[in-house]
């Protein structure tokens, strides 16, 4: 690589349409990255009233903002079509309908400027993306936490992830989301239950925690969500109604079992990953939605500090969905030799760990992988 990338990265897999330009130079054998532009529609409020994402609504809102995206995207940070050196797109896995829109935009755009198209898992998206924030080197564990997906990785190289860990059943952003959802809270986000936890208590309610003592890191949440609709329906049919108290106490004692979780797991996955990885010193980060929740955050950076494992995680408009993290890893896949051509097609189902076996269970995009 003789001097600097300007890659593109389009990101269209779920709810949002997400456009990222970034500048990646090579120094001294590393990788630094330069944020150039970035701009995400978010589409928060077309499914508002649905309780959860509708991907028919989802697919015709990528196909009719991601031009504006781009745009936007060149426009506000007066950027040229011809700065721009590759042509990066999420080719899965995500909702089939916005997968397209994002594809046949980027073969259009690759098509009519000559420039390299490039196809993106989005798993590995969110596994490289500590490595634009931090100055982190190959291996490093790494927990991504989102709507769609949980799974503890450990990023060996860019094409070379095992997955040591998922979910059997729910990803935990979906269930902050149905949690939300059940109190009524404006907004059926985890970062809503997140708002509500601060003024509850946390001790009042003791939710399970499915798994915990299984000595692997494999993780289950559907047991955690029944068990706080139980206690709703319980205190709804007692008092006829929900009080604001119960609504925050409720959020923070099912966000100290999820923290739990993730504490009592992501020690299990450390254990595994130094087998794996045969280093010394261990790195681990974090990614996806639910990596904005602080109190998660705060308290897997407490664990690694006490067990000497060196912590980073991105900061949070980098944690979720966006295109600044297809356009970087499409850059590695780039680097590594990939270019596609106009056959490069969706793909929804699409495991990070092509060698590891199919989970039981599904969240809100159909199958774990
Ligand atoms: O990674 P992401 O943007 O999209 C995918 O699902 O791929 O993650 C979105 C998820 C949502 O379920 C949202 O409720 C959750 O991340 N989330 C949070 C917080 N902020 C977003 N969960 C817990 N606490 C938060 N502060
Ligand atoms: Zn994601």
């Amino acid at each position: 690589m003789h001097k600097s990338i300007i890659a593109l990265g389009i990101e269209s897999s779920c709810d949002d349409t997400s456009i990222g330009v970034i500048k990646v130079t090579r120094k001294d054998n590393t990788l630094v990255s330069e944020k150039l532009g970035l701009v995400t529609l978010s589409q928060e409020k077309l499914h508002k009233g649905y309780g959860g994402i509708v991907p028919e609504i989802a697919a015709r809102a990528h196909s009719e903002r991601v031009d504006t995206c781009f745009k936007k995207v060149l426009k506000e940070n007066n950027i040229k079509l011809y700065d721009i050196d590759i042509i990066c797109v999420t080719q899965g896995p995500g909702l089939i309908g916005g997968l397209i829109s994002g594809i046949n935009f980027a073969k259009g755009l690759a098509f009519s400027t000559e420039k390299p198209l490039i196809g993106v898992n989005h798993l590995v998206g969110h596994a490289l993306t500590p490595q634009m924030t931090d100055d982190l080197s190959y291996p490093y564990l790494l927990l991504l936490a989102s709507g769609g997906h949980c799974q503890y990785l450990a990023v060996l190289g860019a094409n070379e992830i095992k997955r040591l860990g998922t979910t059997i059943d729910d990803a935990p952003g979906e269930v902050f989301d149905k949690v939300a959802k059940m109190l009524s809270l404006p907004i059926f986000s985890g970062s809503e239950v997140e708002k509500w936890a601060k003024k509850g208590d946390k001790s009042r309610f003791s939710f399970p925690l499915p798994l915990i003592n299984k000595n692997e890191c494999d993780l289950s949440f559907s047991g955690l969500k029944s068990s706080v609709r139980r206690q709703v329906d319980y205190l709804v049919e007692k008092q006829s109604g929900l009080y604001l108290r119960d609504q925050r106490d409720i959020c923070a004692s099912f966000q100290k079992s999820m923290k739990l979780i993730f504490e009592q797991k992501t020690k299990k996955a450390l254990e595994l990953f130094s087998k794996v990885s045969s280093v010394k010193s261990l790195s681990f980060s974090l990614a996806g939605g639910v990596a904005a929740n602080k109190e998660i955050r705060n308290s897997l950076r407490e664990l690694c500090d006490n067990l000497g494992v060196r912590f980073s995680a991105p900061p949070l408009d980098l944690c979720t969905d966006n295109g600044l993290m297809i356009a970087y890893a499409g850059t590695q896949m780039y680097l590594g030799g990939q270019v596609d051509d106009m056959d490069l097609s969706p793909r929804p189902r699409w495991p990070i760990d092509i060698g590891n076996q199919h989970s039981l269970g599904f969240g809100k995009r159909g199958r774990k992988v």
